[in-house]
């Protein structure tokens, strides 16, 4: 039949009631647009996902309430009264992971590249501000070229406000950056005040200023990848805590993140049932340790054949590799893991595993996550590099953190525990909870072969005259001979030293060491330990702050 032999019905006059819900879907849908279909599909074609996109995956799925949709910018230099989108490019609101409230924004980077202005700063503010108030987490999915270089100072100040809130949010709710595309200035200063920073690679950068300038000022060629990419930050500068294949993976990473960490400075972070049983035994432990001291093992190994269902959730992984931090969880109780890594550099404690170790003791005691250190380290790393970068002040943080911390400590000792470095992995000096040691530990000022040069010096050097006295006048001992006797005199010390000191027996007979334990029990008595510890209500002295070495 002929479309003409039916018309259309002529179109209902809409009531003012319907008029009014329409406009509002119009308002909505404009604001949903963003900077519009072309340069959504750029941003798609390179891999990243909608501001929209990233918030419906990142929350539990309906949750997202939106809270300012319809705000827009108040500029009008530069022609921006002629470009105002609802909503100014930023997306804030609070909804649920795991059915526990956060807050959250994401910056889109389609309008005017996510860049910061006044009114969708005030945006950010009203969330923290709320953040605060209800004790949820604050969760930033970045985006953004820095502060609107059209609005000036006003931007700038926007920023500050910020930068403000990040730092007295800090150690109150906990805070967690994504950066998930090209992010400078104050879309990377604000990052670095919070908690925990996740990079996607490939798609996002961080950088204070981009290749052009650094080109313009230094005459330096570099890419942008080299200069503020997600291995650069993860691997290098250690500004990044973990690096994502691609968006999903990324926001996927931030709700596994939440459900280790309690809302609040003022709550128990979430326990979950577990299979696993408590008491559960391992007998490789028992043969887990090398031999020969010196040998290099798995610590990750060790650490996941101890915690529930064998998963370790590492922090900073990439970075420092010569410790291990890391959130597990034991009978269902979320911990943070600090262990040496023989595996990397023998575990030894240089400047950039003292900054990471420290920071996330800082994080676990400011949110009330019990503390586990797993402990097998030389000591700190010698050497004019590390002198001259101040392995003394940023050693010091670690020892700090651990000293100031009041939640549960546990520390378990599995072999070398020497020097400065035994006193700063969680001793029982500093108020440790419960420690513990396996027989094959070693606790003393430092090893053997380096202690018997220092303390049998004149010893082996009357070893060695008495070599020489014997031989025929006139006669002298070659190098090889002396090296033969001396290897011979030093080889009886070291094991004289060994069998001295290098065991967890002299530390336990003062009680610095609370049990000597088989290894394969490591888990039922650190769960054990977990339960005496559960009420534990321990404060430090009131004052206005403590002036950690910085
Ligand atoms: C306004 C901006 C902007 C900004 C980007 N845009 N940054 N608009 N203010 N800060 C706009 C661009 O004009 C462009 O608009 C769109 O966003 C995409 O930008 P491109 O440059 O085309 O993208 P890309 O090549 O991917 O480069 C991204 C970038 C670069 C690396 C972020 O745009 C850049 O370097 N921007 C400036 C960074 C910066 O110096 N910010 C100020 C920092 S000061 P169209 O219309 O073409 O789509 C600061 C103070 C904080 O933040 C204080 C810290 C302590």
């Amino acid at each position: 039949m002929a479309a003409a032999e039916h018309p259309a019905p002529p179109q209902r006059k809409l009531t003012p009631h319907e008029q009014k819900l329409a406009e509002l879907a119009a308002r909505h849908a404009i604001a949903e647009e963003g900077g519009g279909p072309e340069r959504r599909a750029r941003e798609h074609e390179i891999g990243k996902l909608s501001a929209r996109e990233r918030i419906d995956l990142l929350l539990d799925e309906g949750t997202f309430e939106e809270t300012d949709k319809f705000v827009t910018h108040r500029a009008s230099d530069f022609g921006m009264d002629q470009q105002r989108v609802p909503g100014d490019g930023f997306i804030t609101g609070h909804g649920r992971i795991d059915g526990r409230v956060v807050f959250v924004f994401a910056q889109d980077f389609t309008v005017f590249g996510g860049s910061l202005s006044e009114a969708n700063a005030a945006k950010i503010v009203k969330i923290m501000d709320m953040a605060i108030k209800v004790g949820a987490p604050v969760i930033g999915l970045n985006d953004s070229g820095g502060a609107r270089i059209q609005e000036g100072v006003v931007s700038l100040a926007g920023y500050t406000d910020i930068f403000l809130r990040n730092t007295l949010s800090s150690g109150v709710v906990p805070q967690i950056s994504a950066i998930m595309g090209p992010c400078a200035g104050g879309a990377v200063y604000s990052p670095a005040i919070t908690d925990f920073t996740l990079m996607t690679e490939k798609t996002s950068y961080m950088f204070v200023t981009g290749p052009d300038v650094i080109k313009t000022v230094l005459h330096e060629d570099v890419t942008k990848d080299a200069l503020g990419g997600a291995t650069t930050h993860n691997e290098i500068s250690g500004v990044a805590h973990f690096m994502a294949h691609d968006d999903r993976e990324c926001l996927a990473m931030i709700r596994e993140l939440v459900s280790f960490i309690p809302s609040n400075n003022l709550d128990d972070p979430p326990r979950r049932a577990t299979s696993d049983s408590p008491d559960r035994a391992d007998a490789a432990l028992d043969t887990i340790i090398p031999d020969e001291s010196n040998q290099p093992y798995d610590m990750v190994d060790v650490i996941t054949r101890i915690v529930d269902d064998g998963y370790l959730f590492q922090v900073h992984e990439h970075y420092a590799r010569n410790l291990v931090v890391g959130f597990a969880r034991m009978n269902g109780r979320p911990v943070g893991i600090v262990g040496n890594q023989p595996a990397a550099l023998a575990g030894v404690l240089d400047i950039d595993a003292s900054v990471k170790g420290a920071r996330f003791v800082r994080f676990c005691d400011a949110f009330n996550i019990p503390l586990i250190t797993f402990e097998d380290v030389p000591g700190f790393m010698p050497g004019t590099r590390q002198e001259h970068g101040g392995i003394i002040r940023h050693g010091a943080k670690l020892l700090y953190a651990f000293a100031e911390a009041t939640v549960p400590k546990l520390t378990v000792i599995t072999r070398k525990a020497y020097g400065g470095a035994y006193c700063v992995m969680s001793s029982k000096h500093l108020r440790t909870d419960v420690n513990l040691a396996w027989p094959t530990a070693e606790i003393a000022v430092m090893g053997p072969e380096g202690a018997v040069n220092i303390v049998y010096k004149r010893e082996l050097d009357q070893v060695l005259r008495r070599a020489q006295a014997v031989m025929p006048q006139g006669v002298s001992l070659s190098e090889e001979q002396k090296l033969e006797v001396l290897a011979e005199a030093r080889s009886e010390k070291v094991e004289e030293f060994r069998e001295r000191f290098a065991n967890p027996y002299v530390a336990a007979e003062r009680g610095y060491i609370d049990a000597v334990i088989r290894p394969s029990e490591t888990r039922r008595r650190l769960n054990t330990a977990l339960d005496m510890l559960a009420t534990k209500r321990e404060k430090n002295p009131p004052r206005k702050h403590g002036n950690i070495p910085l």
